[in-house]
């Protein structure tokens, strides 16, 4: 597997899960602390839409090494997806409310994308710490994805800490948060079964039942599959200008999802777990709520069709 982002040169996703991993069961052992920043540019989309996808790819690679250069030597910095970018602090964990600043500070400066083409963006930044958020990276994620999506919905150019919570479920599935919801009742049901499947799914493999678990993986992929068709109908009738990615994001991980049920057979539970609930959750919260903020804008102007 590959640990690289070729766009930017940073740790690719799959990297950053696995720094991840190792750098919280160090903080267990050792009794320390780790911050967990993920950040989002705002208005990048705007960007492809104005100078084209070769200015964008620009100015992730601009955005990067300012990234770069914005954290410590001892800070993993690697390129999630798209626009998004995580930051993890294994000392100095305080330091993530400084750096997350820094960072936006450094985003803010004009990106020169060639002659004419000048373009501003900014940051939303989330903050998770351990232990104060969660003991397991599923719960941190999460914590991180939601203060990210907090700071975006705030108006952007901005970090927000995550909530403080209690650690009953962590690490024992996602808790279908408030900050999940779209506002689109029809697609709100169906993440909530998808997060029901995912989380019988972990029961599954963390009760030894293979056979159990591939049975409700061919379920959630069923599912997945008929959701995302929901989804694009309502994005497809309402016009919806950002369904191109979004539906290449459906059938990305519509592929991901066939593979990885050849890595259940061959024992890989819990790598194919921590995938799936990351991606679900990300999705959802960064393609599918603006999705919803879409849909509802429109069905409250009275210009979508009726959808429920
Ligand atoms: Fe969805
Ligand atoms: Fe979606």
């Amino acid at each position: 597997m590959s640990f690289c982002d070729l766009l930017t040169g940073l740790p690719n996703r799959a990297a950053f899960i696995d720094h991840f991993h190792v750098s919280l069961e160090k903080a267990k052992k050792e009794a320390a602390c780790l911050a967990l920043l993920i950040l989002d540019l705002d208005g990048f989309g705007e960007v492809n839409e104005r100078f084209g996808r070769e200015a964008g790819d620009e100015l992730l690679r601009i955005a990067a090494e300012r990234l770069r250069l914005s954290i410590s030597e001892r800070d993993f910095l690697s390129r999630l997806e798209g626009d998004a970018f995580a930051v993890i602090l294994t000392e100095s964990a305080s330091r993530a409310d400084m750096l997350a600043e820094k960072i936006i500070a450094n985003l803010n400066v004009s990106f020169h994308l060639g002659e004419g083409k000048d373009f501003r963006i900014g940051a939303s930044v989330g903050i998770a710490r351990y232990p104060e958020n969660g003991l397991e990276q599923d719960r941190l994620l999460t914590v991180a994805d939601c203060a990210m999506y907090e700071a975006k919905t705030g108006g952007g150019n901005r970090s927000v800490r995550g909530r403080v919570r209690g650690h009953g479920h962590a690490g024992r599935g996602i808790l279908f948060d408030d900050c999940y919801l779209t506002g689109i009742q029809e697609v709100d049901m169906q993440h909530r079964k998808l997060v029901d499947l995912v989380n019988e799914l972990i029961g599954a493999v963390g009760t030894g039942k293979r056979d159990a678990a591939i049975r409700i993986y061919e379920k959630l992929a069923a599912e997945t599959e008929h959701h995302f068709s929901t989804e694009e109908a309502l994005m497809k009738g309402a016009g919806y200008g950002r369904s191109d990615a979004h539906f290449r994001e459906h059938r990305f991980l519509m592929d991901e999802l066939r593979h990885l049920k050849g890595r259940i057979i061959e024992g890989g539970e819990i790598q194919v777990l921590q995938l799936l609930t990351d991606w679900l959750v990300t999705h959802i919260l960064n393609a599918d709520k603006p999705m919803g903020d879409f849909l509802r804008d429109k069905r409250a102007s009275g210009t979508s069709p009726d959808f429920a």
